[in-house]
């Protein structure tokens, strides 16, 4: 190999190394981790995740969230899957996820299939989080990615944690750009990863007030919406987060634009900040949408996970062993 051409290599290795996300651990993180302890792992999570978004579109959307609500407490350790007990402090209940967070079922039936599977508990409830996160975006018609497998399950949970990090919706861009921050995610992957709002609903009592009080709204979006959302009831009712709930497309961003986002955090991301730019050419440009997401995804499933010796193989998703 001539020098030129070893220097090239040199300076590829060097990218590898640089762009690989600062999470500790992160590294020992592999695609391939299941490879000779579980072959099965991967096609059995993408068959159940396949065949309960068969019966309900909308749970791709909810297992998407489970794994960012996962990754965004103490990192992606399961912890959100982990009910109450005198000595869980459940995250289901703190306030992001309280009647609202939802798939848990599909998680243990996923579970019970790959351990089925693979003949004994190997693949841990963190690591389901992740694949069936990136199965469901594939099956609603988005962009595929390597998940990079091998975190282990957390042994604690934290609902105050839960409360305190998970963005809310009615941030604005400065505290949503400070929020992902503190994760290790810059603005890019802010609004690369908000486009998974591409899929799923909201409740009423989440976007009431920007759609009765914010005037960085489309008119007749704000008048839609108030049809089946109430000044003072139907906390519950569902609206979609753009117009096609149910297909990985850039409808989200060019909404932004038209003034229809239906969080104020949606529409935070688009109103005359400075990712004003990145909403645009999104939305007009699916691949840089996809290729910028893929990359978002695998940072998000890289935030502190557990490994070595560290966390445990959960037997059941919900209880620690
Ligand atoms: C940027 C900050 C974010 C905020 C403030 C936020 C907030 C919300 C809120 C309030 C809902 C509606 C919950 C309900 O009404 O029950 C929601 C739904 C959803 N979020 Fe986010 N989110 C954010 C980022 C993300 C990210 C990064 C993802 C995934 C990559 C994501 C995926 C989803 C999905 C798929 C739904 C629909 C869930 C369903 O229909 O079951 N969100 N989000
Ligand atoms: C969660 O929602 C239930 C209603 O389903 C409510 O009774 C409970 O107080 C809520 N929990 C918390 C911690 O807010
Ligand atoms: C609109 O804003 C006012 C003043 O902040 C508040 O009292 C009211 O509850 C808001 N209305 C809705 C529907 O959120």
């Amino acid at each position: 190999m001539g020098s030129h051409s070893f220097s090239l290599l040199v300076s590829f290795v060097m990218l590898a190394l640089a762009t690989t996300p600062a999470t500790a651990f992160s590294s020992t993180l592999s695609p391939y981790y299941y490879y000779q302890t579980c072959p099965q792992a991967l096609t059995t999570i993408k068959r159940v995740v396949e065949d309960a978004i068969r019966q309900e579109h909308r749970m791709g959307a909810s297992l998407l969230r489970l794994h960012f609500h996962d990754c965004f407490v103490q990192g992606c350790d399961a912890s959100i899957l982990l009910d109450q007990t005198s000595t869980i402090d459940s995250e289901k209940t703190a306030r992001p996820n309280n009647n609202s967070a939802r798939g848990f079922e599909v998680i243990d039936k996923i579970k019970l299939e790959v351990d089925k599977a693979c003949g004994r508990p190997v693949v841990s409830c963190a690591d389901i989080l992740a694949v069936a996160a990136r199965d469901s975006v594939v099956a609603l018609g988005g962009p595929t990615w390597m998940v990079q497998l091998g975190r282990r399950d957390s042994t604690t949970a934290s609902q105050s944690e839960a409360n305190t990090d998970i963005p809310s919706p009615l941030m604005d861009l400065p505290q949503l750009i400070e929020n992902f921050k503190n994760k290790g995610l810059d603005t890019k992957d802010l609004v690369a990863l908000s486009g998974g709002h591409s899929l799923g609903f909201a409740q009423c009592f989440v976007f009431r007030n920007r759609i009765y009080n914010e005037s960085n709204i489309d008119p007749t979006f704000a008048r839609d919406r108030q049809s089946t959302c109430p000044k003072s009831s139907g906390n519950s009712n569902l609206a979609p987060l753009d117009p096609t709930t149910a297909i990985f497309d850039t409808k989200y961003f060019s909404n932004l634009e038209k003034k229809k986002g239906l969080l104020h955090s949606d529409q935070a991301l688009y109103n005359g900040g400075e990712t004003d730019g990145l909403v645009k050419s999104y939305s007009t440009d699916i691949w840089a949408f996809w290729k910028d997401f893929a990359k978002s995804m695998i940072k998000l499933g890289n935030i502190e996970p557990l490994t070595g010796e560290n966390g445990q193989i959960r037997s059941n998703c919900r209880m620690v062993n």
